[in-house]
């Protein structure tokens, strides 16, 4: 029987603070009450912020995978993940940003060669910058969330994004638009926007989704989507149904 691979799904934005390892966050949580196995590679490799939200102390991180890797120490891909639930696993950003200099992206590659069949899903958290590691990074994976907010500098550089992956014809990402990060920006009307971008919005996350104690979450380690006390819990299936609809299960 041929094992089944997981999809690799990258949260990917142009610009800074709008939410995305929120949702990385948001979406693991959602894959535990789905009883999906999931991993968070956190490839914000000089500041993620992954285990610190999940209060755990890895002992390990994607340094020395690629460092152990490079020095022929390598055994098993286990030894590089964190625990975090029972559905939930995650891999570190290194602890000392000087380490991420020495991470190529052709370990990335490794990594994921590796860890896709121990999980149904895969989620990247990335950075908002389209370098080598990024651009490799998005190549390799089986589908794209570009997240972008309401944002004039934000939509404009999403449509030149946009743009170059039609360029490419490369046509496996989706459009996120998150209002959920703060509540008083909301400028540009879903019409304005999709005109902008020349492509459609698929998901909105609304500002209904502001958590005002996220803080307290994140202190807690507590992810949004399974702590009881965060509000309309019922939102949740607008997140649920994204989960389903980028990974391909809808009509499971
Ligand atoms: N739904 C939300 N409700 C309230 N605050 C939020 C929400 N989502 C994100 N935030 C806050 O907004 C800030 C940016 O969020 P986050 O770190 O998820 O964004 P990011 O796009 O990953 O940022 P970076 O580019 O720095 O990695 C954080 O302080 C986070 O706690
Ligand atoms: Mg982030």
């Amino acid at each position: 029987m041929a094992i089944k691979k997981g999809n690799i799904l990258s949260i990917f934005g142009v610009k800074g603070g709008i939410g995305k390892s929120t949702l990385v966050l948001n979406f693991a949580g959602i894959c535990e009450i789905l009883e999906k196995r999931v991993l968070i590679l956190d490839l914000d490799l000089y500041g993620g912020s992954i285990a610190l939200a999940l209060n755990k102390e890895p002992k390990k991180t994607i340094f020395n995978f690629v460092d152990d890797y490079n020095n022929n120490r390598y055994n098993n891909v286990k030894d590089y993940v964190t625990n975090y639930s029972k559905y939930i696993d995650f891999i570190a950003c290194p602890k000392d940003p000087r380490q991420a200099n020495k991470i190529d992206s052709k370990y990335i590659e490794i990594l994921l060669d590796k860890v896709k069949f121990n999980y149904d899903i895969v989620l990247i958290d990335t950075t908002h910058i389209l370098d080598e590691i990024n651009i490799n990074v998005l190549d390799k994976s089986d589908k794209i969330l570009f997240v972008v907010s309401n944002d004039m500098f934000d939509i404009k550089n999403m449509r030149s994004l946009i743009s170059i992956f039609k360029d490419l014809d490369i046509k496996k990402y989706k459009i996120l638009l998150n209002e959920s990060f703060r509540t008083d920006k909301e400028y540009f009307s879903l019409y304005d926007i999709k005109d902008v971008i020349k492509n459609n919005i698929d998901y909105l996350i609304s500002s209904k989704f502001y958590y005002k104690n996220i803080d307290e979450l994140i202190i807690n380690g507590s992810i949004p989507t399974l702590n009881k006390k965060t509000p309309s819990l019922k939102d949740y299936k607008i997140l649920e149904s994204i989960i389903l609809d980028i990974n391909g299960d809808q009509n499971e």
